[in-house]
C-alpha cells in the first residue's frame, strides 16, 4: 500500500487518532512500550487518559483504567468484530478485575490498528511485565492468531530499587514477539560473548567488535594475517541487560525509559536498513533513537507534551549535562521548530489521512452510491430498527426472549468472510446462537445446525428473504437521505 505519511515524523496526539489514519500494510516493524496499568497513580482514565506528566515532574505517569469510562465505541468495534478478542477481555474482566479489562480495551482497539498497518513481513514487539502481560498475551493472540506469536522475550534487567518482602524480587519484564505472516523479516542474533577464553580476541575494529588476527597462507604458499570475529551464541529469549541506572549517561529523566541497547537487538533481528519502525507510545524515544542508529527510517507517536523535547534532545547526541541545561527550552516552539529543521525530522500534530479505504456500504451498492456516503448506524441504533421491526426473537432458533437485552446484533456473513457492518448483514441473536455461530458459520448454516441439534423453538420463524428485502431497501433509503 502507499504510504500516506511521511517517515522520520513525531506526531505529538493520541496514538488511535494516527493509527486509524495510517494506510494498510505500511509499517515495517512495531516496537513499543505502552503504560503498563500499574496503577501506581490515581488520575488516568480509560476514555480520557490525561498525561500531565512533564519534564522535570518527579512524579509518575498515570497509569490506571476504570471501566465505566471505557469508550462505547470502542468496546462496540470489538463485541462486534472480534469475537475471541472480546471474550479475552471479559475473561480478565472476571479474574483480575474491572479496571485490567478497561485498560485492555484502550489498549486492544490500538493493536487492531496496529495489526492493520504491519506489512506481511512485519512484526510487531509488544513491552509488558507481569501486571496486565499474560491478558495482553491472549489479546494479542486473538488479534494476531496464535500461529503468529513467535516468542515470549524475557528482558532479565536485574533488581534495583526498594526490595519486596515476602516475595522474588522483579528482575524481568517480558516482550510478546509476533508476526504478521510465516515470512516475516528475521536474521539470526548471536549474543555478546562473556567466555574469559576468548582473551585471545584481543583487538578491536571500528565498529567497536572484537576480533583476533589469525595466520593463513595463500595458494602460492605466501603468508598472511587475517581478522576472525568470535561467533558468540545463537541470541536465546532472555535478554541480558542491566537497567539504566540512575546516572547512566543514557538518562533522559523519563522513568519508564528503557535501555537503547535492548531495542536495538530486536530493529537488528526483525528489520533491515531503510526499512519503517513504528512506536506509537515512543515516550523519551528509545526505539525512534534506536532505528535512527540503525539507518532505519522512523515514526514516533505520544501524546506527552514534550515528546519532541526528548527526540530532539536525542538525536543531538548530547551530553546528560548538556541536555539539562536545554530544559529551558522543552516547551519553547521557536527553538523546538529550528532543531526539527535541523535534525531532518518532521513534527505533527495532526493525523495523517487514508486514502486505501473503499470498503464503507456494502460491495454491491458501492458503485451505485460513492463512498462519501458513509451510512453511519450506530450499534445501539440498529439493534433498535431490528427489534423494532421484526420483535422480539432470535433469528436462529426463533427462541422469544424476556427482554430485548437477550438478543445480540450480529452479522449475517460474518465479518471474517467477508461480510460488511451494514444493516443489511445484520441479524438478532440469543446468546447460545451467538455463541454457537461465532465468526465461522453464516446465518442459514446455523439454523441448519439448530434444527438438526432440535434447537428450533416452536414459534414461527423470521421469513429471512423478507427480513433482507427490508432492510436492504431500509439501507438505501438512508444513504439517499443523507
Ligand atoms: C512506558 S512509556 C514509553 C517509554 C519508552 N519506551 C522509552 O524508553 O522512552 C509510555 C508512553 O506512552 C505514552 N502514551 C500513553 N497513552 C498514549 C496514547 N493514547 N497515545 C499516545 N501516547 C500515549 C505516554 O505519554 C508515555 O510516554
Ligand atoms: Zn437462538
Amino acid at each position: 500500500m502507499t504510504q500516506n505519511f511521511l517517515e522520520n515524523t513525531l506526531y505529538e496526539m493520541d496514538n488511535l487518532d494516527v493509527l486509524r489514519g495510517m494506510n494498510s500494510e505500511t509499517i515495517d516493524l512495531i516496537a513499543t512500550d505502552p503504560p503498563f496499568n500499574t496503577k501506581r497513580n490515581r488520575s488516568g482514565t480509560a476514555g480520557f487518559y490525561v498525561d500531565n506528566w512533564k519534564w522535570g515532574d518527579t512524579d509518575i505517569l498515570p497509569d490506571q483504567w476504570k471501566w465505566n469510562e471505557v469508550h462505547p465505541k470502542w468496546l462496540e468495534e470489538i463485541k462486534d468484530d472480534h469475537h475471541a478478542l472480546y471474550h479475552a477481555i471479559d475473561g480478565a474482566k472476571h479474574c483480575q478485575g474491572e479496571d485490567t479489562a478497561a485498560f485492555l480495551c484502550f489498549l486492544s482497539v490500538r493493536l487492531i490498528e496496529m495489526h492493520r498497518i504491519l506489512k506481511p513481513t512485519g512484526s510487531i514487539y509488544l513491552h509488558c511485565d507481569q501486571t496486565a502481560g499474560h491478558y495482553i498475551k491472549m489479546c494479542m493472540d486473538a488479534i494476531w492468531g496464535k500461529k503468529n506469536f513467535r516468542n515470549e522475550i524475557v528482558w532479565f534487567k536485574g533488581f534495583r530499587g526498594t526490595p519486596r518482602k515476602n516475595r522474588y524480587q522483579q528482575e524481568h519484564e517480558t516482550l510478546l514477539f509476533y508476526s504478521n505472516t510465516d515470512t516475516y523479516t528475521w536474521k539470526d542474533m548471536f549474543s555478546e560473548y562473556k567466555d574469559p577464553t576468548l582473551k585471545r580476541y584481543n583487538k578491536v575494529d571500528d565498529e567497536g567488535n572484537r576480533y583476533a588476527l589469525v595466520k593463513r597462507k595463500r595458494a602460492n604458499g605466501e603468508v598472511y594475517y587475517g581478522k576472525t570475529y568470535p561467533k558468540g551464541k545463537l541470541q536465546g529469549d532472555v535478554i541480558e541487560i542491566p537497567v539504566l541506572s540512575s546516572t547512566s549517561k543514557e538518562r533522559t529523566g523519563s522513568p519508564d525509559q528503557k535501555p537503547l541497547k535492548l531495542y536495538e537487538r530486536i530493529i537488528k533481528a526483525s528489520s533491515n536498513e531503510g526499512d519503517l519502525v513504528l512506536d506509537p507510545f515512543c515516550g523519551c524515544a528509545t526505539t525512534i533513537i534506536a532505528a535512527q542508529n540503525l539507518n532505519r527510517r522512523w515514526v514516533g507517536i505520544d501524546r506527552r507534551c514534550d515528546a519532541r523535547y526528548h527526540i530532539i534532545t536525542r538525536l543531538m547526541g548530547i551530553s546528560r549535562k548538556e541536555r539539562e541545561r536545554l530544559e529551558k527550552y522543552a516547551d519553547d516552539k521557536k527553538w523546538l521548530e529550528k532543531q526539527t529543521h535541523r535534525y531532518e525530522m518532521h513534527y505533527q500534530t495532526e493525523p495523517p489521512t487514508r486514502t486505501d479505504e473503499n470498503e464503507q456500504t456494502s460491495p454491491e451498492l458501492a458503485h451505485v452510491y460513492p463512498i462519501e456516503n458513509k451510512h453511519q448506524l450506530r450499534h445501539a441504533e440498529m439493534h433498535d430498527i431490528l427489534t423494532n421491526q421484526f420483535g422480539l426473537k432470535c433469528w436462529g432458533c426463533n427462541f422469544i426472549p424476556p427482554d430485548k437485552r437477550y438478543l445480540h446484533l450480529d452479522h449475517i456473513i460474518p465479518k471474517t468472510d467477508g461480510g460488511t457492518n451494514d444493516i443489511d448483514n445484520r441479524a438478532l441473536l440469543c446468546q447460545p446462537c451467538n455463541t454457537k455461530k461465532s465468526n465461522t458459520m453464516s446465518l442459514n448454516a446455523l439454523r441448519k445446525q439448530n434444527k438438526r441439534d432440535g434447537y428450533i423453538q416452536s414459534n414461527p420463524p423470521i421469513d429471512l428473504q423478507a427480513a433482507l428485502a427490508w432492510t436492504r431497501n431500509y439501507l438505501i433509503q438512508t444513504i439517499r437521505e443523507t
